[in-house]
């Protein structure tokens, strides 16, 4: 089998995407760093393991409640930093097989979302905090504990990445057509003194990424293995001010975000982004050829709370009437007026307005361009005209601009998050 290129078609067309951060995290239910945070060790850990039990875990209702949200593809922690295995690795005890959960749930997930029409994807740590051979530096949670790290000072890494390496095959062979391997995270250039930090000598990147590109053909790879921009950048928890670009050329990227700060269910957390907010973050980083992969944690008992669904049925009543501004665009060659963005799909042009203005919308630069204007989520005809530019300002008369088309709107603001006025373009 040989190596093959990423298959970034259906990425960019698809444009929006749900990530799921669950584990043994979603137990404490205070972020998904509360290991390191807290300086957990292993034994004071193991409750959680002991109490893993998701009794209302129904993946099709997750894969409903994306896919009415207007998500295409869906990225699943298989592991993250704290080493607990969804799956029913043979490398590993510290699986969800062990727990009172008693079964495997990363095949229901995989199973539940590709028979929904997902794309499917695997986020994997790089870094484990349980791997007795992973060793320890100034992010593990037992980085303070001298008497620990002085035991522990002979672990080698080689063995840990021979477990990394074997656990990755295990998730691209076993569960079918994988698009997606989302690994977190290198951080070679941190260095403590007593301990480095770990890039692609310590996960053998080069390696890793062939075996992954050789067992999966087409499986679009992120930047995180230490080895440059891969397949897809990911600005995580800030929107860019521009289309990313990587030695002065764009590049594919991807902007992951939460819906309040932590990855994980963090239950105490009120700090929930309006829907408005999300839905602007995805405009705005479609506007800029980008994708949004948007967090969910679901809770211990394996469901998504009360408020992460009101969320995600918020964008996807919008979504519902203004897909077609997301789906298959991308960034406009026109530039927007203030508070708004354009996305742009061949000769279909997309004005999102982000605060409503009185009456009137100039657009510069497309004068003689458009054919025709409406209002997205009812498809009413929105009027245009175009001020003869040596008109001047006088009582109500507006002062004119050459090339300017000027868009007439209702006072009243359309009563949905975001309206979006499309432009039929003149061929
Ligand atoms: C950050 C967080 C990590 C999370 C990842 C997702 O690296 O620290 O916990 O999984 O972002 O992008």
């Amino acid at each position: 089998m040989s190596e093959a290129p990423a298959n970034l078609d259906w990425f960019l067309h698809d444009r929006f995407g749900l990530f799921v951060h669950w584990g043994l995290y979603s137990l404490p239910a205070r972020h998904e760093w509360v290991r390191n945070r807290e300086k957990i060790s292993n034994e004071d850990y193991q409750k959680y393991f002991d109490h893993f039990d998701p009794d209302l875990y129904d993946p099709r209702v997750w894969a409903e409640e994306a896919r009415n949200a207007g998500m295409k593809y869906a990225v699943l922690t298989s592991k993250h930093h704290e080493g607990f295995c969804l799956w029913d690795s043979a490398l590993t005890g510290y699986k969800a097989p062990n727990t009172p959960a008693r079964r495997d749930v990363l095949r229901p997930w995989v199973d539940a979302f590709r028979g929904a029409g997902f794309k499917i994807g695997f986020y994997h740590s790089l870094l484990d905090w349980h791997h007795p051979d992973f060793p320890v530096d100034g992010l593990h949670p037992m980085r303070d504990d001298l008497a620990f790290r002085e035991r522990e000072q002979d672990r080698d890494i080689t063995r840990y990445t021979q477990y990394l390496h074997g656990q990755t095959q295990e998730l691209l062979t076993q569960f079918g057509k994988i698009d997606i391997m989302w690994f977190d995270f290198s951080y070679a250039r941190q260095d403590w003194g007593w301990a480095k930090g770990k890039g692609k000598e310590a996960w053998q990147s080069e390696k890793l990424l062939k075996m992954v590109r050789t067992l999966q053909p087409g499986i679009i790879v992120n930047d995180r293995l230490d080895l440059g921009t891969g397949d897809v950048k990911t600005p995580e928890e800030y929107q860019p001010r521009a289309w990313m670009e990587a030695n002065g050329k764009k590049v594919v990227w991807e902007a992951c975000q939460t819906l309040n700060g932590s990855w994980g269910y963090d239950r105490d957390n009120m700090n929930w982004r309006p829907v408005v907010m999300l839905v602007r973050m995805l405009i705005d980083t479609v506007s800029k050829g980008g994708n949004l992969l948007l967090n969910v944690g679901p809770t211990a008992r394996g469901e998504f709370d009360a408020r992460a669904i009101e969320t995600l049925r918020g964008i996807g009543q919008w979504m519902r009437l203004h897909q077609r501004s997301i789906y298959g665009c991308s960034a406009s060659e026109f530039t927007p007026p203030p508070d708004c963005r354009f996305t742009q799909n061949g000769s279909r042009l997309y004005l999102h307005v982000f605060s409503w203005p009185f009456r009137h919308i100039h657009l510069d630069g497309l004068a003689g361009r458009v054919e025709y204007a409406q209002l997205l989520n009812d498809g009413s005809e929105v009027k245009m005209i175009e001020i003869d530019p040596h008109q001047e300002s006088q009582n109500v008369t507006i002062q004119g601009k050459a090339g300017t088309l000027t868009l007439e709107v209702p006072v009243q603001k359309p009563d949905v998050v975001v309206p979006v006025i499309e432009l039929f373009l003149k061929s």
